[in-house]
């Protein structure tokens, strides 16, 4: 069995998680933001290595288009390709669902997750002004969205009366 696997966030995970959170991320999100999310039914996935939790994704759906509300992979295993695992991972999974898009938003001075989803192929669809808290004032977020819509489907759409 690969050492390497996705699976559901349990609720023992969360002291791994939440470490991980407050390591990755300026403003974390607390163990609220967590359980909330689990309760509300959105997909939350551990991914884990020898089976400790290195990295998770929350993901919402909202009728056919998805919504990634947090992807972090632990500060001491970046680098190592395993963001790009498992945004790719999510974006299968996402694909899976029938959805026809993923979108997110990403700070603008987040220059290792913007790499992740430009070279994912998410692209630039809108910007919100001052949407994250920063050290000194707000920072804008990129929005950016990832269509799964096949280009002739998107075609055929455009083209019919
Ligand atoms: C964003 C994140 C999930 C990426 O995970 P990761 O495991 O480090 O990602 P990978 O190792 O697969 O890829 C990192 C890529 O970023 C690139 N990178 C790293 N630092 C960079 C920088 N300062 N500028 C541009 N690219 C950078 C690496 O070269 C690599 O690209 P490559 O594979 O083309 O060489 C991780 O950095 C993280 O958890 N960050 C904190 C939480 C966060 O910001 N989440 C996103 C919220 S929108």
């Amino acid at each position: 069995m690969s050492k390497l696997m996705v699976r559901p966030m349990r609720i023992a995970d969360l002291d791994e998680v939440i470490a991980i959170e407050q390591s990755a991320y300026e403003f974390p999100w607390t163990r609220g933001n967590f359980t909330d999310s689990m309760s509300a039914g959105y997909t939350a996935m551990s991914l884990t290595f020898e089976r400790s939790v290195v990295g998770y994704f929350i993901l919402m759906k909202i009728l056919d288009e998805c919504h990634l509300l947090n992807i972090a992979i632990s500060r001491h295993e970046q680098g190592k390709g395993w963001g790009t695992f498992l945004l790719d991972w999510c974006c299968a999974h996402v694909q899976g669902l029938g959805c026809e898009g993923l979108l997110l938003e990403v700070r603008l001075s987040n220059d290792s997750a913007r790499h992740i989803y430009e070279k994912s192929g998410f692209r630039l669809v809108g910007v919100r002004k001052h949407y994250y808290p920063a050290a000194v004032g707000r920072e804008d977020a990129l929005v950016l969205f990832k269509s799964f819509e096949s280009p002739n489907q998107a075609f055929d759409e455009e083209n019919s009366l």
